[in-house]
């Protein structure tokens, strides 16, 4: 399931948070890649422990824990510190599948999900930088206004395509979802969009009523079955 998810910051908070990361001394993305993608990544990475990023990574992560849509949809477990990148002068970022663990501050390890950019700049500030993520369905090209964000499964091979003109300033991160699944998460997604659908249209039908409650339980009891704390 690739969702995309609107308005997590607001202009000011953009307009904020690219005052602060443009001030910032960025360095070389291979330095993180792995084995396999220090081939094909060719960007620009600000260090996670760098206060920018720390900064404007907790006003992310403060968003994202009072976004209905983000937590129904990510049902997240833990997510790592947002992590930043910048393609300028034909960077690009090959066909690649993101690791399947990786380290916590405090050392803990998590396993990854769900993956996640948050774009910085507006699409019409630059040429090319497309986010292509290969899901089972074809191929989805993604570019989105500053602000929004896509979520997507971390199996899915992606790539960043060579931004032309302009800079693409983006936040990624990881998270481990509590359902591990990616087809019972997309079946628990879908449910309770419709349940909050009925609910809505319910106030005065009693047989409506009645089905979101029951429906309700439907939805904690799979959870219930599904979820890994
Ligand atoms: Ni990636």
């Amino acid at each position: 399931m690739i969702i995309e998810i609107p308005d997590i910051l607001s202009t000011e908070q953009i307009a904020h948070a690219r005052r602060r990361l443009e001030s910032a001394d960025w360095e070389d993305g291979k330095k993180t890649a792995g084995h396999q993608a220090v081939q094909t990544k060719n960007n620009q990475q600000l260090p996670t422990q760098h206060p920018v990023a720390k900064e404007v990574g907790q006003l992310i992560l403060s968003a994202l824990s009072s976004n209905p849509l983000f937590l129904t949809a990510a049902l997240p477990k833990e997510i790592l510190p947002p992590m930043f990148n910048l393609y300028t002068g034909n960077e690009s970022f090959g066909t690649h599948v993101d690791n399947a663990i990786r380290t916590l501050p405090d050392g803990r390890r998590i396993r990854t999900d769900l993956s996640c950019t948050l774009f910085f700049a507006e699409p019409d500030e630059y040429e090319g930088g497309e986010l292509i993520i290969e899901d089972t369905y074809g191929s989805k090209e993604v570019k989105l206004p500053a602000g929004h964000l896509i979520l997507y499964p971390s199996t899915s091979l992606h790539q960043v395509t060579p931004v032309t003109k302009g800079a693409r300033l983006c936040s990624f991160f990881w998270i481990q979802s509590m359902v591990r699944s990616d087809e019972q998460r997309s079946l628990l997604f879908d449910l309770d969009i419709s349940i909050q659908r009925l609910a809505q249209a319910g106030p005065d039908n009693q047989a409506v009523n009645d089905s979101t409650v029951q429906l309700t339980g439907v939805y904690h009891n799979l959870l219930r079955q599904w979820a890994e704390m």
